[in-house]
């Protein structure tokens, strides 16, 4: 029971990325910025979810380079490991665990419903695995297991923190409270990133043409090449407005990357052409990204720290997780494991 004299306990968010390739300027924006800015208000417990990558086929020597890779480049962009966890996943065998209890507790219609199954097993037809279809119950076992209050989670990733809410209540209501029924994190500045192709769709690496969106390690020359050819409108003014969604996009990158508002960035670009305006964009997030993309090499060159980052982390993640495991397995009626 919390008393007046107990210290109020910072409520805990868990978050996870996968490591399938590359990262883009639309997660950084969507995601991993909010991730940092969190680290002070909450007790944060993130993942690289390398567990739900290979529900689609991966090249070993690849899949490992890339989750080594993401999990540098998410400490460069600022997860404190002072303040937060961040480990792989698959370090932390509680999930896989959990994950099959909570199998059990999910429904095949549930995971039917599921948008993302849908979309995925048109895109990988040849593959529509088992994995696939339960990806939601491990991601719900990713939450429970930390008892987390809060999940920040993009629109695509809603409907399976809502069958996360529904399977901890449907096991809470056959055993009594054993989970916190998580809630979503809605961020106060939600600024969504679009395809520079294609500013009516949504920023994303898996997109065939690399000029639609940017990564985090793109080298300078090809940020200002992706910025240059942004597609824009005739208008050919700086200004917010209906049927401008690829100026409207690139505000609200030089948004994020300056900090200025958009009446500032008009002001600023004010009888200026939108080709001034795509090379200050560029230039903007070549700036924004410079620290983040040397503070990756030199982080990618010590092989050994990041083992030790990943690794202490996984160790207390795997200590918390242990005990809502334990608590679980006990409810459902397992015989108690003596060593
Ligand atoms: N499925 C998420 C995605 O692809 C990643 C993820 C895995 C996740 N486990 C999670 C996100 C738990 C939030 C909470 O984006």
């Amino acid at each position: 029971m919390e008393t007046a004299n107990t210290p109020e306990r910072k409520k805990v968010i868990f978050s996870a990325i996968q490591p399938s390739g590359t990262i883009t300027l639309g997660n950084y924006v969507g995601a991993l910025r909010n991730w940092v800015g969190l680290q002070d208000d909450y007790d944060c417990i993130f993942a690289l979810a390398d567990l739900h990558t290979i529900t689609v086929r991966q090249d070993p020597a690849k899949f490992r380079k890339n989750a080594l890779e993401a999990y540098a480049l998410l400490l460069a962009c600022g997860i404190d490991l002072d303040k937060s966890l961040f480990f792989i996943q698959s370090h932390v065998h509680t999930h896989a665990e959990l994950a099959w209890l909570l199998n059990c507790y999910t429904q095949f219609g549930e995971l039917s419903r599921m948008t993302q199954f849908k979309d995925k097993s048109q895109k990988h037809a040849d593959n529509v695995n088992v994995g696939l279809f339960a990806y939601p119950s491990l991601m719900a076992a990713d939450i429970l297991a930390y008892q987390a209050d809060m999940v920040p989670v993009g629109l695509d990733q809603k409907q399976h923190l809502e069958l996360t809410r529904n399977i901890a209540e449907r096991f809470n209501g056959i055993y009594g409270q054993t989970f916190k029924v998580p809630d979503p994190y809605i961020p106060k500045v939600g600024a969504k990133i679009m395809s520079l192709q294609d500013p009516t769709r949504k920023m994303s690496k898996s997109d065939e043409n690399v000029n639609s969106y940017v990564a985090l390690l793109d080298k300078p020359d090809d940020i200002m090449r992706k910025f240059k050819r942004a597609i824009t409108d005739s208008d050919a003014q700086v200004r917010y407005g209906e049927g401008k969604d690829g100026i409207n996009n690139l505000m609200g990158i030089y948004s994020v990357m300056t900090g200025k508002t958009n009446e500032e960035i008009e002001r600023e670009f004010d009888g200026k052409g939108y080709g001034d305006f795509k090379l200050a964009v560029g230039e903007a997030v070549v700036d924004h990204l410079r620290p983040i993309q040397e503070e990756f090499t030199r982080l990618i060159g010590d092989k050994a720290y990041l083992e030790q980052c990943y690794t202490k982390s996984a160790e207390t993640a795997l200590r918390i997780s242990q005990r809502t495991l334990d608590k679980a397995m006990k409810k459902v009626g397992f015989v108690k494991r003596a060593f």
